[in-house]
């Protein structure tokens, strides 16, 4: 298939443009205009420029698939003016969300969102694609290659010299996560036999508790294998004044999200090693 990838240069959409290449499919990466005009993305048959901010700069007639994968603006309108430009073509679009519209506590991918104020305006956005026959992937805090959220923990902990989370009080957090190489294969499996009209987790582990991560963080940092009991809470109003109120809020999450569906419905079975492992050992 023929398939373009906007973000192709991010975290996800460099992971995804990689392993659809390698399953044989054509990449056409969108990169913005900023960028070196010569510039070639890894694994991408062709390079084109685009913006998510400006919808005209977005028409595809001539892909079959669309995953969009890069960074949101914060902005509904801007997202939404983009996301109807790329339905607009005729491919099938494939939405990346995230985790942080379920909010605090268990879910699965049938239940009601309630969106932490950093991304409210996913709401309406997930449900134009999704009216209009689109995908929707939710991924979990993503993981591996030492990047991500979890390299900011390790950054984190090596300035303060102790591992420590952000935590709004109360019971102890939880974070769902994925594996960038899992996550990779679950946005092809979208790509080929993604459902219109659904929305699918990328989460390998369900809840991997706070304090642990910090640890595990905490020894990638140098800082020695304090394990979970050597970390401290972050109050979220502090944590506020290095993250912003927004991000600190939406890190302070307690979570637990089942992929059960997905799992099922694309034979999806996430196999890399854990974000604590992948931590403590891996690849930050
Ligand atoms: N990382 C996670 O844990 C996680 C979890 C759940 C959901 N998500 C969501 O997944 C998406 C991708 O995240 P990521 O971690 O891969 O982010 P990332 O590494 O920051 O990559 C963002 C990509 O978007 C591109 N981009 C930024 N602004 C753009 C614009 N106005 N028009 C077109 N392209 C633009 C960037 O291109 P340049 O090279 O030009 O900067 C880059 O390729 C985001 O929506 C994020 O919220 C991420």
């Amino acid at each position: 298939m023929k398939v373009l990838v906007l973000g192709a240069t991010g975290y996800i959409g460099s992971a995804v443009t990689g392993r659809l290449a390698e399953r044989g499919h054509q990449v056409v990466a969108l990169v913005r205009p900023k960028n070196d005009e010569t510039r070639t993305v890894p694994g991408a048959a062709e390079v084109r420029h685009g913006d998510v901010t400006d919808p005209a700069s977005l028409a595809a007639g001539d892909v079959d698939v669309i995953v969009h994968a890069a960074a949101p603006t914060g902005d509904e309108a801007v997202e939404l003016a983009a996301v109807d430009a790329l339905l607009a073509g005729g491919a099938k679009v494939v939405y990346t969300s995230g985790i942080w519209v379920l909010g605090a506590g268990t879910a699965d991918e049938d239940g009601p969102l309630n969106p932490v104020p950093l991304v409210r305006f996913r709401a309406g956005v997930e449900r134009r694609v999704l009216g209009a026959g689109g995908v929707v992937v939710r991924p979990g805090i993503v993981y591996g290659e030492g990047k991500g959220i979890p390299a900011l923990l390790v950054a984190k902990a090596a300035g303060h010299g102790r591992g420590r989370y952000v935590s709004a009080g109360g019971q102890e957090p939880t974070w769902p996560t994925v594996h960038i190489d899992d996550l990779a294969d679950l946005y092809v499996a979208a790509v080929e036999k993604g459902e219109p009209g659904t929305v699918y987790h990328g989460v390998g582990e369900e809840a991997v508790p706070l304090p642990e991560i910090a640890g595990a963080a905490a020894r990638a940092a140098g800082l020695g294998d304090a394990g979970a009991s050597g970390v401290e809470p972050w109050p979220v109003e502090e944590a506020a004044g290095d993250f912003g109120a927004a991000f600190a809020e939406a890190l302070a999450l307690g979570q637990t999200v089942s992929a059960a569906r997905t799992r099922k419905a694309l034979d999806w079975t996430p196999s890399r090693p854990g974000l604590v492992a992948d931590l403590a050992g891996g690849s930050y």
